[in-house]
């Protein structure tokens, strides 16, 4: 594990000295800075304590804690203090300081009050992680991303929630989040207290999947010695999910059709009907409509669920989002593998927002897993994805001249203009996508004389 990195702010020299020095014996990494000015261009090294002195030859100690409880809320800050004044001190512990000291102090006492406060960093940390994975497993800021497509989403979905809508249809790319969009607005409706009940209809036969959502009576098939209720009963109040629901095979279709109409259904093999309060949430990764029209998927039951869809974007169609996303899965991870990961390089990122991810943020995720698990220093770079750092070598197995030849000026110039609209005319990672710099792809835009759509 990284060890923990310490600012010693101090215009004296002799103190500085000192506490550089006892606590590089104690094992943490430690700067120094004479300054205010030093100690805010320091801060940026991923310092995560701060021994500040109240006094400074360019600015006072409380306006350089509040630069840097601004910049990075997590770094702690330890004021060291000339004159015991409690005023001060108080002022300090108002403005984000986690303690303070008395000069002359005891260095033993500092060693340990350092400590303290470095196990309440981890802590914070892992806390924060914590909070936002299992204290609210499901609440809606899980869904990470501040593009308008998933800003857009999120109200949505935050809307479906408390409405009475009782049919839901999720759509999307797979890995764009449906699973977790279904879970978010379960858990954001007053039915969160009962049941979400999941199951997957590519997963079981088709008698296996009746029986399983709509329970059958004893005796109904071979094997059916006793009654047994189904999902939609169990999640009476709550949420059924059913995922894949383009698999969904006809005879099922019809039953569920039924159910979202009537709100009854028998078991099988029962004539009794049943009624229950349940809201049904279905998702596919496949075209329904297209299913429709080949025949596929029941034109009613698409137009029954279709009352309330919502379309899960892309991870491509709003990359700006795809920083953010690093930025989240680097923290999780950080405290799951207990590793320190400073930062990711600035064009790593630029490479990773311009890679189409075709299994979108699954796929991201699992990106940011196996970099982590690679990295051994505390910064994330392009080495560590290999995804985005090998890609012709692939290509060039895939792509064949045709017998007929072609006209490289013109795969060129298509190239280009692919990679413009992918990027949306975003010309760095129009750049990336085609493994050149903005000067080459700008050469091309005036040769190919390219303009930006309208
Ligand atoms: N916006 C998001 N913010 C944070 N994590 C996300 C987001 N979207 C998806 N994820 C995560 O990505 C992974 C895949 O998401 P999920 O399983 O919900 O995808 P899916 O759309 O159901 O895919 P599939 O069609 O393959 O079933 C999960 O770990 C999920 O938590
Ligand atoms: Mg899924």
């Amino acid at each position: 594990m990284h060890s923990p990195t310490i600012l010693v702010v101090d215009d004296e020299q002799l103190i500085r000295w000192a506490l550089v020095s006892r606590l590089s014996d104690e094992g943490y990494r430690v700067l120094e800075a004479g300054t205010a000015a030093e100690a805010l261009a320091r801060h940026g090294e991923g310092v995560d304590l701060v021994l500040l002195d109240f006094k400074l030859p360019d600015d006072d100690g409380l306006s350089v804690l509040k630069r840097i409880k601004e910049t990075d809320n997590d770094t702690l800050v330890i004021m060291l203090t000339a004159h015991s004044s409690v005023d001060m001190a108080v002022e300090a512990m108002k403005r984000g300081a986690y303690h303070y000291a008395n000069k002359p102090f005891n260095l033993d006492e500092i060693v340990l009050l350092v400590q303290k406060a470095l196990e309440t960093t981890t802590l914070r940390r892992e806390l924060r992680v914590l909070r936002a994975t299992q204290a609210q497993p499901y609440s809606i800021e899980r869904l990470v991303g501040e593009s308008e497509a998933m800003v857009g989403v999120r109200a949505l979905l935050r809307k479906v929630a408390v409405s009475p809508a009782s049919t839901v249809l999720l759509t999307g790319e797979s890995g764009t989040g449906k699973d977790l969009a279904a879970k978010v607005i379960h858990y954001a409706s007053d039915r969160a207290a009962r049941p979400f009940m999941n199951i997957t209809c590519s997963a079981l036969p088709e008698p296996l999947l009746e029986s399983e959502l709509f329970g059958h009576e004893r005796g109904a098939f071979t094997g059916a010695d006793r009654q047994k209720r189904g999902l939609l009963e169990t999640a009476d109040g709550g949420t059924v999910f059913l995922d894949e629901i383009g698999e969904m095979m006809p005879m099922l279709q019809s039953k569920l059709l039924r159910f979202l109409e009537e709100r009854a259904f028998k078991r099988v093999g029962g004539t009794a009907d049943i009624r229950v309060q349940v809201r049904v949430i279905a998702a596919t990764n496949r075209n329904l409509e297209e299913e429709v029209k080949r025949g596929r998927f029941r034109e009613d039951l698409y137009y029954r669920l279709n009352v309330m869809p919502i379309v899960m974007p892309a991870l491509r169609q709003r990359a700006d989002d795809i920083p953010r996303l690093i930025a989240y899965y680097v923290d999780s991870y950080s405290s799951e593998f207990r590793k320190r990961i400073r930062q990711v390089a600035p064009s790593a990122i630029e490479r990773l927002k311009a890679y189409p991810w075709p299994g979108n943020v699954r796929e991201l995720r699992n990106a940011v897993e196996r970099a982590m698990l690679l990295a051994e220093g505390d910064e994330l770079t392009v080495d560590h994805f290999p995804v985005v750092e090998r890609r012709t070598p692939e290509l060039g197995e895939s792509v064949e001249l045709p017998a007929g030849g072609v006209d490289l000026e013109q795969l060129e110039r298509s190239l280009v203009v692919q990679a413009l609209q992918r990027s949306g005319w975003n010309q760095t990672r129009a750049a990336a996508l085609l493994g050149v710099n903005r000067d080459q792809i700008r050469y091309r835009i005036e040769k190919f004389k390219l303009e930006k759509p309208v």
